[in-house]
């Protein structure tokens, strides 16, 4: 039977250590968040950044925009975060309305505030293994590779999922921690060919039982990013976690694994902002 990792637990960990950093500096953490139009989904998430961030002692501004937002006004809000004092890191929720560029947006955020690591500069800088930071949910779930001792050096590493969020920044950290990486994806034939080999399967697809407990290998580490509704509208991963738990030796539960992991290791990279911005760091 699998020990399950408590990512709530680690994450309380995480934001109290971030926590108690943060009453050294001269001015607390700042984090704009920037929410355009009304996606449920993305208002709970910002709900709980914002928590967070009260949590630690941070401060939070937010800035609620209507569906409709110009990109030229969205861009403008942006460039005055950027030239802003009390701010250190500037948060875009995502996805974007429609008639937004994503693109462009997360180009115009200051990469020394792009807590996200988003920016092209950070993801840059993050592939060549000099990061200015460390991508949330991937850096989370590395967080708990390390809590519990789980090896990733010479380990078989597949990730499923290519996404700029998750996918790739995942593999690039799972390789840079001597995994040996394979990234899996909607035109991979054969998943199950792949997973099965997986020491540390991450899936980061967000579709309901999608990896199945004849595709895990015994004592494997299982860890599921995703974050979906199944047919009864309950939360849960890709994972099919009572048919696989008894099969692995580590596994994230949904809720309660990975989400906390992420909005903590975003609180990790405000501080971070915040020392640099300081001139602590
Ligand atoms: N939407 C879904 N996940 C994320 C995230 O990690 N950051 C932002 N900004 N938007 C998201």
């Amino acid at each position: 039977m699998a020990t399950r990792i408590d990512g709530k637990a680690l994450a309380a960990k995480v934001k109290a250590r971030a926590a108690e950093e943060a009453k050294g500096l001269a001015r607390k953490p700042g984090l704009a968040v920037i929410l355009v139009g009304d996606d449920p989904a993305s208002r709970v998430y910002v709900t709980g950044k914002e928590k967070d961030c009260a949590e630690c002692g941070f401060l939070s501004f937010e800035h609620k925009l209507p569906a409709e937002t110009a990109q030229v006004e969205l861009l403008q809000l942006i460039e005055q975060l950027n030239g802003d004092e009390d701010v250190d890191g500037i948060l875009v929720q995502l996805p974007l309305p429609e008639q937004l560029n994503e693109e462009q947006v997360l180009n115009a955020i200051a990469p020394e505030k792009d807590v996200d690591c988003f920016h092209p500069f950070n993801v840059g800088r993050l592939v060549i293994g000099d990061p200015v930071f460390l991508p949330c949910t991937p850096a989370g779930v590395m967080e708990m590779l390390k809590e519990y001792d789980i090896p990733v050096q010479g380990k078989q590493c597949v990730v499923l999922g290519r996404s700029n969020i998750v996918g790739k920044p995942m593999g690039t950290l799972l390789m840079q921690a001597d995994g040996t990486v394979t990234t899996c994806h909607s035109r991979t034939p054969n998943l199950a060919k792949y997973t099965r080999e997986a020491d540390i399967l991450v899936s980061a697809v967000g579709r309901v039982g999608l990896v199945t407990a004849d595709m895990v290998k015994e004592g494997a580490a299982v860890i599921d990013v995703a974050m979906n509704r199944n047919a009864e509208g309950k939360l849960c991963g890709d994972v099919d976690f009572a048919a696989v738990e008894p099969k692995a030796a580590y596994i994230t539960p949904v809720p309660g694994g990975v989400g906390p992991m992420t909005r903590a290791m975003l609180m990790q990279n405000i501080l971070t902002a915040a020392k640099r911005h300081q001139g602590m760091d």
